[in-house]
């Protein structure tokens, strides 16, 4: 094997020599070919890592360093990975792709009881019966004892949680998923560690390398100037965004608990430190990456601290430096802010394509609860309709439930401009959600009142919030065969809930993600309270292990309300994959339907129009043949590709909907 002079690899005319010999001198026992690649990649990504390291004063010394780690990672990555890089490069879109559905939940509920990570492989029949092919397991790095929100307060980046093996089994389920067409997430908590870090221990032992990872203060004076703009995320049972430490001797950030102490990114050893981290992830075979609350990472006095530039800037050179060295591997970003502001994790502008692959589209969600709510459209499709376009290389997340509550992310400007009072309609969410409205079959449960503001966010299952579980308890109440009816009804509006709710994820384009448990209807954990760590976070209502009883009673009784959903869940899956309109890459516009009872979002594919309509009440609606024919859509010449027949046609050529039903139309 010959090692190649500084002068045969093509490295970044701006390299520096001495830099380009100490990467060489990292690679020197690889092949040619997997040096020259690790050049030119360098050099293809060489300008995006660097501008993005622009917050520091000395981006390029930056630039250096991380490549170092990078190089490092890069040599000991496995042959199956590095193949993997190289499919994935010939795909960029494939995370794009109709055929992709994902599913998050905590590896230990989902595999059977006390199997760790080897039993989340038991579960991939039912991934794959539901035509799962992304799997986002909640956060099971080594995190501190518990109370450890859930895992997000990691202790040890590079050990996995005891209680569920080691990180050779985490390697090994990688694989194991890759071979059955299921890319692994995993979360990169990037915002804080444990109090129990090493980094955060050194802190405390008094070591100022390590305290210059946190933001310490000794008095009062600065935090109390933040906190005059800084919101409050927990105000619960954690209040302020500061926490005096005994042993630190000062006040350290806590945006989240006071066990969750936010990084210094102003300080370039985070980032590399971070950098390696995402490096390490990589090699053990994670291909998608959840930044962790994304938004929070740079602070800047006389702001709320979430969204700065400097975030973006950052998150572009993290992601030049895993595009370097592990291009299989994408971000998605877990940014629940505003529309004008979560675009920008898309890339916009400058950052065009060179930040996160993936975000999390909240508003979406938020808009789907709201209107199942109030039966009308109107707010949700002028907030979604103003959306700003994203890259067309990038996907939203969509969903209908996870982990966390629901924050009511109603936009005031949008809520006056159909004339609706923003906070009224908040409050109506939550007392709606919270099922202290009359009428409302919902079962949520207040998280996070803040009396400042008036905020009551709302945790419960998908299947409880849309009222199953009041319609079953109606049911077994039920004395009589009226009184059964009239509960049987309630039933089968609460599974369509569920369903329309699932079919809007699935056909707005992006990765539609099910929450574990949603696919059965699960209701929610009555006993999530008993844990004593949960007892203070009814987050853990919804978050039950997976029953498998349900599971199996889903497919075996498939007239049940587990089994309705269950099936109803697959055929989304099914059809969706079949549809090229459903590619990311088209953008999905939410366009007004001349019915308010009607959502419809129309996505102009080359191949044609596919415009989704859905009855969000539970009386029957009529889509008139004009406004049909303006979208470029003659009834008579459709299908419901959700069936496979036309649609219903009234004898005026209006399409009719059923109860809760959603339709896909496109030409056959
Ligand atoms: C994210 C997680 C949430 C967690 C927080 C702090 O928002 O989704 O569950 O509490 O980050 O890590």
């Amino acid at each position: 094997m010959s090692t190649p002079s500084p002068q045969t690899l093509s490295w970044p005319a701006a390299l520096p020599s001495a830099a380009r010999t100490r990467l060489e001198n990292i690679l020197v026992g690889l092949p040619e070919h997997r040096r020259t690649t690790f050049a030119l990649r360098t050099a293809r990504w060489w300008d995006d890592l660097l501008e993005g390291l622009a917050p520091y004063p000395q981006p390029a010394d930056v630039a250096e360093r991380v490549l170092e780690l990078a190089a490092a990672a890069y040599r000991d990555r496995d042959e199956e990975l590095h193949l993997l890089d190289e499919r994935r490069s010939l795909e960029p879109d494939w995370f794009q792709r109709p055929g992709v559905v994902g599913y998050a939940a905590y590896a230990e509920r989902l595999a059977p009881e006390g199997s760790g990570l080897a039993g989340v492989a038991d579960r991939v029949d039912h991934l794959k019966d539901l035509g799962v092919t992304y799997l986002h397991l909640m956060p099971l790095l080594r995190p501190r004892p518990a109370p450890n929100d859930g895992g997000y307060a990691v202790a040890d980046y590079r050990q996995v949680r005891a209680d569920l093996g080691t990180m050779a089994d985490l390697r090994e389920l990688a694989t194991t998923l890759r071979g059955e067409g299921i890319s692994l997430c995993l979360d990169l908590v990037l915002n804080h560690v444990a109090r129990e870090h090493p980094w955060a221990e050194a802190a405390r032992a008094g070591d100022e390398h390590y305290r210059r990872y946190f933001h310490v203060y000794p008095d009062r004076t600065v935090p109390d100037a933040y906190e005059r703009t800084l919101p409050e995320v927990f105000p619960d049972f954690a209040p302020g965004n500061f926490t005096w430490d005994e042993e630190l001797e000062g006040w350290v950030w806590t945006t989240f608990n006071s066990y969750q102490w936010d990084l210094a990114w102003e300080n370039p050893d985070v980032f590399c430190e971070l950098a390696d981290v995402i490096l390490f992830l990589a090699n053990q075979g994670v291909e998608v990456l959840r930044l962790d609350a994304i938004a929070f990472l740079w602070k800047r006095m006389g702001t709320v601290c979430q969204n700065e530039p400097e975030v973006h800037q950052l998150t572009q050179a993290l992601r030049a430096v895993a595009r370097i060295a592990a291009p299989a591997v994408i971000f998605k970003a877990e940014a629940i802010v505003g529309p004008n502001e979560v675009v920008h994790y898309l890339g916009q502008g400058r950052h065009h394509g060179k930040v996160s692959d993936l975000a999390y589209h909240n508003s979406l969600m938020v808009q789907i609860w709201s209107m199942l709510a109030s039966r009308d459209s109107r707010l949700s499709t002028h907030a979604l309709g103003r959306f700003p376009a994203v890259p067309s290389t990038t996907a939203w997340i969509t969903y209908l439930r996870c982990h966390d509550d629901i924050g009511w992310a109603i936009d005031d400007a949008d809520a006056s401009a159909v004339m609706v009072q923003g906070w009224r309609h908040r409050r109506f969410l939550s007392e709606y959600y919270s099922g202290e409205f009359d009428g409302s079959p919902a079962e949520g449960l207040v998280f996070q009142h803040n009396p400042a503001t008036d905020d009551k966010r709302i945790s419960g299952s998908a299947a409880s919030l849309a009222g199953l579980g009041s319609a079953l308890a109606a049911l077994e109440a039920a004395f009589d065969e009226v009184g059964v009816e009239e509960a049987a009804v309630l039933v089968d509006r609460a599974v369509a809930r569920v369903l329309l709710g699932y079919a809007v994820i699935h056909g707005f384009g992006g990765i539609p993600v099910i929450w574990s448990g949603d696919e059965i209807a699960a209701l929610n954990d009555d006993a999530w309270a008993d844990t004593p760590e949960h007892a203070d976070d009814n987050r853990w209502a919804h978050r039950p292990r997976l029953d498998w009883g349900r599971v199996l009673q889903a497919r075996e009784d498939p007239g049940s309300a587990p089994g309705r959903v269950l099936a109803g869940m697959r055929q989304l899956a099914h059809v969706r994959a079949g549809l090229p309109h459903l590619h990311a890459s088209v953008p999905a516009e939410v366009v007004a339907s001349p019915d308010p009872g009607i959502f419809a979002v129309l996505r102009r594919h080359p191949v044609g129009p596919l415009l989704g309509l859905y009855n969000i009440t539970e009386t029957p609606r009529q889509v008139p043949a004009w406004w049909l024919s303006e979208l470029g859509l003659a009834p008579e010449q459709t299908i419901d590709a959700l069936n496979g027949y036309p649609p219903n046609l009234e004898a005026d050529g209006s399409i009719y909907l059923s109860t809760y039903q959603p339709v896909w139309l496109v030409r056959p």
